[in-house]
């Protein structure tokens, strides 16, 4: 298939694109590398564009055909969106729609929506599959809501095939250090923060350390992002009928407390990380982990790698000699 991977500089969408290549697929990037790299996709066409500039959006498709979207780019923090909501609508709505719009016009047959745990909110029942009702608690997660209803009706209107992908916390990179994530220091993301921590002896700020929970800090299920890339292959070759159109959990089912992550890479680093205890933050959840059961029913998708191995590849990505800052 001829895919279009918006974001596809970025951290997920440039493991999705080695995926794609690796499975005999053809890819090109549309990014406006705002936190994305040309160095992280060497090998495919570039355009390196605004999803909401729609002459442009509009050109690359005219000119790729693309038989199917992968659509990762948009801003991705819950904390920067509450501060800044009409951002997040802007690029993750209005983007996302004209998206959509070039896409049902351009006669893309499959759309596949990187969406979010995050619309799941704090779920009361854990682990949260599905048919559990969405409940945003930031305008982060309120937009991949929006961006999963708005690709179901566009989708459906015109007979384009679709899945909307809510990942748990992506994490990790490729085992050879070859790819990972281009972090900046202001990153959202609690692996590389730690790492960072380890290795500069900077304080880790931890927001939460008297929850309910065995060492009283929030429990998340961290996903490699390999195994994450390789189910948006599996997803994209699947979508076959209308029937598999639908909302799909990725996530592994394992839950590791902020406590066990900390721990973990200071085994792996053999460096103390220094901690700061920090009050709960409104619209954290507490706990957030996945049944992923269904999309294996469906796509026949389940992770292969467990946590030590995100800890490992991660550690390795952000040791390894060359420059990893976005
Ligand atoms: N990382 C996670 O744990 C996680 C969890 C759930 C969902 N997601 C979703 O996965 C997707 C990818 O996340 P990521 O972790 O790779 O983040 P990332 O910031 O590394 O990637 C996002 C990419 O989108 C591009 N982009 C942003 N705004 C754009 C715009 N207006 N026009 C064109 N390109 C634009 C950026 O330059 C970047 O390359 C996002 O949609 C995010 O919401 C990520």
């Amino acid at each position: 298939m001829r895919v279009l991977v918006t974001g596809g500089a970025g951290y997920i969408g440039s493991f999705v694109v080695r995926h794609l290549l690796g499975q005999g697929h053809e890819a090109r990037v549309l990014d406006n590398l705002s936190t994305g790299t040309g160095r992280a996709v060497p090998d495919v066409p570039l355009d390196v564009v605004d999803i909401r500039d729609a002459d442009k959006v509009e050109a690359v498709l005219a000119a790729f055909s693309p038989e199917a979207v992968i659509h990762l780019a948009a801003l991705k923090s819950s904390a920067e969106s509450v501060r800044s909501p009409h951002l997040y609508y802007d690029v993750n709505v209005t983007g996302t729609a004209g998206m959509l719009r070039a896409a049902l016009q351009h006669g893309v047959e499959r759309f596949v929506f990187s969406s979010s745990c995050a619309v799941y909110g704090s779920p009361q029942i854990c682990p949260v599959d599905e048919r559990t009702a969405p409940c945003p608690q930031s305008p982060y997660g309120e937009t991949k809501l929006t961006g999963e209803r708005m690709l179901g009706w566009y989708a459906r209107s015109a007979g384009m095939r679709y899945a909307s992908l809510r990942y748990f916390n992506v994490a990790g990179a490729a085992s050879d250090a070859s790819l990972g994530e281009f972090t900046s220091e202001s990153t959202s993301q609690l692996v590389p923060r730690v790492i960072d921590s380890a290795l500069r002896g900077t304080n880790l700020e931890i927001y939460g350390t008297d929850y309910p929970t065995g060492d009283g800090t929030a429990l998340r299920d961290y996903i490699h992002v390999e195994d994450l890339a390789a189910a948006h292959v599996q997803v994209l070759e699947r979508l076959n009928s209308a029937e598999v159109c639908g909302e799909y959990n990725l996530g592994t089912g394992r839950p590791v407390s902020v406590q066990e992550v900390v721990e973990a890479i200071e085994r792996r680093s053999g460096l103390p990380v220094p901690r700061q205890p920090r009050p709960r933050r409104a619209g954290d959840p507490m706990v957030s982990w996945a049944d992923p059961a269904l999309a294996h029913r469906v796509f026949g998708w389940s992770p292969e790698r467990d946590f030590d191995e995100i800890v490992r590849s991660a550690w390795l990505w952000h040791t390894s000699g060359e420059q990893r800052q976005a």
